[in-house]
């Protein structure tokens, strides 16, 4: 150790080590000399929902009908009792609920709202579906069908303990029947900060149709496409729905802003031949001849409708929540709060959150390093990983008298999960030469 530099760097700019909140400085074209690969967007795969659990729904549907009157209307007891069966469910898989009570027509309704815990609360993706029939009788198709699919799809989402980067919300919205109150009543009584964290409500009011048509909404190009896309892998053709457009839920939604998408099996236009030709059934009759009618019932559904809808919304709510194609390969985050390093002392750490990653971190993850220190060969850099996995970058030398360590050092990450708050490790295990850390950045 005779060659031990003994000179002292004036530090300047020392900042206070906690100062530790990660940027996201963007795409860094520096990143690109040797670039990685862009890693393929992660995707979960949806899974296919079994409509014998959709239909469970229904038949329970049809028996608090049954049991109230024949109905589900807003200001009947059949209502409260639907609020309380899908309540009951999405309680017990983990959702947190709300109720939010409203008053239309001199009856009190509600709006129940689910939440799956997690995700970026920034960018919500949210489903719905109106929980009340007409008066006329037990609204099994209209809306038993959007309720139940919609319910299902939330389950599954349990089921499969699916972390989403978007955070899911779903809605079972009051009084539709009467003019969309209760979806008109959510959307106003939404501050406007917490509607713009919506990027899409997708509304699903009436999927089981008897005679069935496939109908997706055409108000927002993307949110068309995924459901576009999922029924061309089925073979399955679709048309646009026009049977009076902002006549559900997703109206007052549009209204406020918010990209709306949807399907539907149709209600009481007639099935022409042509629409017969590609999706079989009837022609000359209405895709629900018993829409709004005491026959909406249990046996008013088509069953590969109802199967098919329900695996499009699970293939919707995975796709748009799980999958990101943000940020691009190449974003960074970065940290510039300097650290001291203690001379001879214990390690310090930075931290950088790491957020709106699908998936795991990459397999060549390039974790830049900026430190201003005499002698570097004091120095033990280690990356520590969200769930503590440590990744040594550099050990201590006693032959490496350089000054600085300004090197990008390349980590296979990818067994890890790239959300979180990663750390750089730095300990100064020789004394005499000190520095400080002055920044260091992830480039995923
Ligand atoms: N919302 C209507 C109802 O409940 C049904 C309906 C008619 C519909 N046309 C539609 C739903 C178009 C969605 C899209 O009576
Ligand atoms: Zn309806
Ligand atoms: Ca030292």
């Amino acid at each position: 150790m005779s060659t031990r530099l003994t000179l002292r760097h004036a530090l300047t700019a020392i900042g206070a080590a906690t100062a530790l909140s990660a940027a996201l400085v963007g795409a860094s074209p520096a990143a690109t000399a040797a670039a990685p690969a862009a890693p393929a967007p992660t995707v979960a795969a949806a899974p296919d929902i079994p409509v014998a659990n959709v239909k469970a729904h229904l038949s329970q549907l049809q028996s608090i009908a049954t049991a109230n009157s024949g109905n589900r209307a807003h200001g009947r007891p059949g209502y409260k009792a639907s609020v309380d069966y899908v309540k009951g469910k999405l309680d017990a898989a983990g959702y947190t609920t709300t109720l939010q009570q409203f008053t239309s027509s001199g009856a009190t309704g509600w709006n129940l709202i689910a939440d799956w815990p997690g995700g970026d609360a920034n960018h919500v993706v949210m489903s719905g579906a109106h929980l009340d029939s007409v008066t006329a009788g037990p609204g099994i198709n209209d809306d038993g069908s959007g309720t139940a699919g919609t319910l299902e799809v939330a389950l599954a989402v349990s089921r499969a303990g699916l972390q989403p980067t978007k955070h899911l919300r779903f809605g079972w919205f009051g009084a539709e029947e009467l003019g969309m109150i209760g979806s008109k009543y959510y959307v106003n009584n939404l501050p406007s900060a917490e509607r713009s964290k919506i990027d899409a409500y997708l509304n699903f009011d009436m999927i089981g149709s008897p005679n069935p048509g496939y109908f997706v909404y055409d108000d927002n190009a993307p949110l068309e496409t995924v459901f576009k896309d999922f029924f061309a892998t089925k073979g399955i053709p679709t048309e646009i729905e026009t049977e009076g457009d902002g006549r559900s839920d997703h109206a007052p939604f549009k209204s406020a802003g918010v990209p709306v998408g949807g399907l539907f099996s149709g209600a009481d236009y007639i099935k022409t031949a042509a629409q017969a030709q590609k999706w079989g059934g009837t022609s000359g009759q209405a895709f629900d001849a018993c829409y709004h009618r005491s026959c909406d019932t249990y046996a008013n559904l088509n069953d590969s409708a109802l199967d098919n809808n329900s695996d499009a919304i699970a293939y919707a709510v995975w796709n748009l929540s799980t999958g990101t194609t943000t940020p691009p390969s190449g974003t960074v985050f970065e940290n510039t709060a300097d650290v001291t390093i203690p001379d001879a002392g214990a390690a310090v750490t930075s931290s950088v959150t790491v957020s709106g990653v699908a998936g795991n971190a990459p397999s060549a993850l390039q974790v830049g390093v900026n430190i201003v220190h005499t002698y570097r060969g004091d120095l033990v850099i280690d990356l520590v990983a969200p769930d503590g996995s440590t990744y040594r970058l550099k050990n201590s030398s006693g032959s490496d008298s350089a000054d600085n360590v300004n090197t990008t050092y390349t980590v296979n990450a990818s067994s890890e999960v790239a959300n979180g708050v990663w750390k750089l490790k730095v300990q100064d295990v020789a004394s005499a030469d000190t520095g400080y850390l002055n920044s260091w950045k992830l480039t995923f």
